[in-house]
């Protein structure tokens, strides 16, 4: 029986999951694959912790060091995330012509270039399925799967620990502060939550998926980004009575000679697809000119559906090297020569339908007044709502609008809380409708 060598960098909780796949399911692997997949080292610095696998003797070890220069390793797997070490260590396994697995959505979206450059040149395959997504096949359908496509848009729901806190805020009423606790105890959330609810999570994973869509270099830096942190339960519900759910969207759209590329709550209606993605699942809505619409669904984030995604990696790695195919798939979807530099477009040229909410005084000519700051900038009121009446203090009027342009939109916000009838900034939420 052949035997393909495996070193495991990092066994935390994706770590172990993937150690716990490779040991517990070796036969049913090897069946489909027609070799051993041979976990021979794994290296954590962590030795005291104990992840219930029976590793044997030796095969855990501190050094990962001793991984990368063994030169019976086939194939690193980069378990330790982040953009400090886990970089040196994948540069290094290229450069000792290892082929390398990876779900470092931060570390790719920030240097995934020169990451999949250095592969190509060494001429080894580096493999990414679970940066985006979990368990999703979201890279190898944008690679493999929807080939013969012209990707016209991507939305997604791509982080696990936002859509959790969402949908908990939502459906049970609980403030933000426990929803976020209980997405970490459950192993979800990034170390550094900030990443997760301020939106940059989703960044890394949009910059990736553009990168594979649409055939444009890695830009992370142009991506607009707004977290869910400043979304408040009363927008929530508004949301409902208007019969939309809010969500934290990653927008990839094809626009021409640009790109959408935006992460933002999102109002989405009752009746799209999304709006029924809860908890912790992920989804995205991938559109191409010749499948039409369609998604993927499933665990975005947790041990063991990220573990799947790594394992998929390690068997196509193991495939190629049985054949002598390493290198059939560009690492970026396009062959190298064919990436290029799209622009991303900025923020204020998109256009989309709009979720306002106002705290303004409750008298007389109130509403024409907004109105018609409104229609100065060409924003067509599609709906309004006034909650309850007040002989005194502001109360909330929440409108709804047709297609606006986001300058003109930022400009009639700015200029209606300057009035003396508008109390504090008004509140803006991007919504995302079918007709879209
Ligand atoms: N923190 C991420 C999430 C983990 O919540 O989705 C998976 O990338």
């Amino acid at each position: 029986m052949k035997k393909i060598n495996i070193g495991l960098l990092g066994c935390g909780t994706v770590g172990a999951g993937v150690a716990k796949i490779l040991i517990e399911s070796g036969e049913l692997i090897c069946s489909r694959v027609g070799a051993a997949l041979n976990l021979k080292h794994v290296a954590d610095v962590d030795m005291e912790t104990d992840r219930g696998i029976p590793f044997d003797d030796g095969v855990f070890i501190t050094d990962a060091q001793k991984v990368l220069d063994d030169p019976d390793i086939d194939i690193v797997i980069e378990m330790i995330g982040g953009e400090g070490i886990a970089k040196d260590f994948i540069l290094k396994a290229i450069d000792n012509g290892k082929q390398v697995v990876t779900a470092n959505k931060a570390l790719l979206a920030s240097q995934g270039d020169t990451l999949c450059k250095a592969a190509a040149e060494k001429g080894v395959d580096l493999a990414y399925e679970a940066s985006v997504g979990g368990c999703m096949p979201i890279v190898k359908s944008l690679k493999e799967s929807l080939v013969g496509n012209r990707i016209t848009s991507m939305i997604g729901i791509l982080n696990g620990t936002c859509n959790y806190i969402l949908s908990k805020i939502t459906d049970e009423g609980k403030p933000f502060e426990a929803a976020l606790s209980e997405a970490q105890a459950n192993g979800f959330a990034e170390a550094d939550p900030a990443l997760d609810v301020e939106g940059t999570d989703t960044a890394h994973k949009l910059a990736i998926l553009n990168a594979l869509a649409y055939g444009m270099e890695i830009n992370l830096k142009d991506i607009y980004v707004e977290g869910i942190s400043r979304v408040t339960p009363s927008d929530i519900a508004f949301a409902k009575e208007f019969g939309y759910r809010i969500k934290l969207l990653a927008i990839g759209k094809h626009r021409g000679d640009s790109v959408e590329a935006r992460v933002h709550p999102t109002m989405v209606p009752f009746g799209n697809l999304l709006s029924n993605v809860n908890s912790n699942l992920n989804a995205v809505m991938i559109s191409g000119d010749a499948v039409g619409d369609m998604l993927l669904y499933g665990y975005g984030a947790g041990m063991m559906p990220t573990a799947s995604a790594v394992i998929s990696d390690t068997v196509d790695i193991a495939r190629n090297l049985l054949t002598g195919a390493t290198g059939r798939t560009p690492l970026l979807s396009y062959q190298p020569r064919a990436i290029r530099k799209i622009p991303v477009m900025p923020v204020d040229e998109i256009s989309t339908h709009y979720y306002f909410r106002f705290s303004a005084a409750d008298r007389p000519g109130v509403l024409s007044k907004i109105s018609g700051i409104l229609g100065k900038y060409k924003i067509s009121i599609k709906s309004v709502h006034q909650k309850g009446r007040k002989s005194e203090g502001p109360v909330p009027i929440v409108m709804l609008t047709h297609h606006a342009k986001e300058s003109n939109v930022k400009k009639a916000l700015s200029e209606l809380a300057g009035l003396d009838i508008v109390e504090g900034r008004p509140v803006l939420i991007r919504i995302e409708d079918n007709d879209q």
